[in-house]
């Protein structure tokens, strides 16, 4: 077969937290195959989260090389991109070098400068434009210290010679040999600069968080005309035709397209994301409203529950404790034993998202004995991501929001044992896809998309085939846990004052 008349493929970008992939999709958006490299964090201070930007760039290269062979290269027709969210990078137009290493969405090194936003009371006119709350979370505030901190970064950024970009804007830098610097919507409406309302840099924010608008990106829809690859780098000049955060792309990988359909991915946090359709939900109960795609410049809002650590706490059992070898052994472990036998975790290891929002909370574990083990250990940390999205169900009820469906995807979802205890906890039908990869699904359907190979504004597109998983009764047990969960979280947030 000539290249031309072989069969067309999509290359789609996952780039997460603490790995890189690269996913090839034939055109009916089913993975023929993947590369996948993971690379190191950096904890240089209590709170900080660092990665190096070229590291995230050469794993992301490498993935992308491995999957282009001779028989693959010239049927790629367009790549999409999702990636981890928030995390900063700054960096010279000139050269392309980063100005200081990538400060990661888990970072709480801002805590200060945001406590004294929310001191000058500017939450509300924060939340009213960009549907979030004051947190360290978000890049804003990230942004505004590589500028105080980095000689000179000010001057220069004032001069235009530095961009600003969440990851999917520097891949796209790097990938389109420095000729495009964009993003889109939904990775702009985690800066916490961006209005969600007009989709605009908002230039009140600018001035609040003291960010020139000079180091800002285009923003464009998720499916869109990001530019051509640079041919030196992967041999071909591919169109870049899909971007979103990696959230925003599971959403679309689960087809949670239409208003009341909701997903919760598992990853190294756990982001549960409602579709609220074209309107911007404020909520009352500290859940965030962002943008959950933007299509053909419409719109489409989402009220999102965001929970930092999920697999992050599994990874802390297997590479800090070392009580087991491989994530997938908690399975094993929490069957050997009956119950939580009294330990209760909080995973606050890089504060509490929502519906806490307090940067400064930090992990602790309640109940221990002497007897207790990796395998009460691992039963705490697992019901603890269990309970964490349980908090973040309650305030979309608080809400008064409508929920038809909730799907779940991500790493450990693979695990049936946390999947029946989540459905148990949270006393909600859940729904698991065959296939549970949506992350990257979503950034190769936004491609798609573009080419024309599906319709995204078809929100009756029926869900990708998977399994129902309905709550076991829940019981008097239910309630003391919940009752547990309740004190443990109110306990971690004292010492934290
Ligand atoms: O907002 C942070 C989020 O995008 C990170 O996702 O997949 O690393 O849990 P993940």
């Amino acid at each position: 077969m000539s290249p031309d008349t072989a069969s067309p493929l999509i290359l789609a970008i996952d780039q997460g937290t603490t790995s890189s992939r690269a996913v090839l999709f034939d055109q009916q958006l089913r993975a023929i195959n993947q590369a996948q490299e993971a690379f190191a964090q950096a904890y240089p201070n209590p709170g900080w989260v660092e990665q190096d930007a070229m590291d995230i760039w050469h794993t992301v290269l490498n993935c992308c090389r491995q999957l282009l062979t001779p028989d693959t290269l010239h049927r790629v027709k367009a790549i999409g991109i999702t990636n981890q969210r928030e995390t900063t990078i700054v960096w010279d137009r000139q050269t392309g070098e980063p100005i200081a290493p990538a400060i990661v969405w888990q970072d709480r090194r801002t805590h200060a400068f945001c406590a004294a936003l929310r001191a000058q009371k500017r939450d509300a006119l924060i939340r009213e434009k960009t549907g979030l709350p004051i947190d360290p979370y978000f890049s804003g505030s990230k942004i505004r210290w590589l500028l105080d901190t980095v000689p000179d970064a000010r001057a220069r950024a004032e001069r235009g010679e530095l961009a600003f970009g969440t990851v999917d804007c520097w891949l796209l830098w790097q990938l389109t040999g420095g000729q495009r610097h964009a993003t889109d919507a939904t990775n702009a409406s985690r800066t916490q600069l961006f209005n969600i309302h007009t989709q605009t840099w908002d230039k009140d924010l600018l001035e609040l968080f003291d960010i020139p608008a000079a180091m800002l990106p285009q923003v464009l829809d998720s499916a869109a005309d990001f530019g051509h690859t640079d041919p030196a780098l992967l041999g071909v000049s591919v169109p870049v035709l899909g971007v979103a955060g990696d959230q925003q792309a599971a959403t679309i990988g689960q087809q949670c397209l239409a208003a009341g359909q909701a997903k919760c991915t598992f990853g190294t946090g756990a982001f549960l994301m409602l579709n609220t359709g074209n309107r911007a939900v404020t909520s009352d109960n500290r859940l965030l409203t962002t943008l959950a795609y933007r299509l053909d410049n419409q719109v489409h809002y989402a009220l999102e529950g965001s929970v930092f650590i999920a697999g992050s706490a599994v990874q802390w059992l297997r590479d800090g404790l070392k009580i087991i070898n491989r994530s997938a052994d908690t399975e094993a472990l929490v069957q050997s034993i009956k119950s939580d036998h009294g330990v209760m975790m909080v995973p606050a290891f890089t504060g509490l998202g929502a519906p806490h929002w307090r940067a400064d909370a930090r992990a602790a574990i309640f109940g221990m004995e002497l007897s207790t083990g990796p395998a009460q250990l691992a039963y705490a940390c697992l019901q603890s991501i269990a309970l964490q999205v349980f908090d973040l169900l309650q305030a979309i009820k608080a809400d008064g929001q409508r929920m038809d469906v909730l799907k779940i995807d991500g790493g450990m979802t693979a695990n049936e044992w946390f999947v029946e205890q989540l459905a148990w906890i949270t006393q909600t039908p859940l729904f698991r896809p065959d296939w549970q990869e949506s992350t990257v699904l979503g950034a190769a359907r936004l491609a798609a998309h573009q080419l024309g190979w599906c319709d995204l504004s078809d929100t009756g597109s029926p869900a990708n085939p998977g399994t129902q998983f309905a709550p076991a009764a829940a019981g008097a047990d239910r309630d003391q846990l919940l009752a547990r969960w309740q004190a443990a979280i109110a306990a971690t947030l004292v010492f934290a004052e």
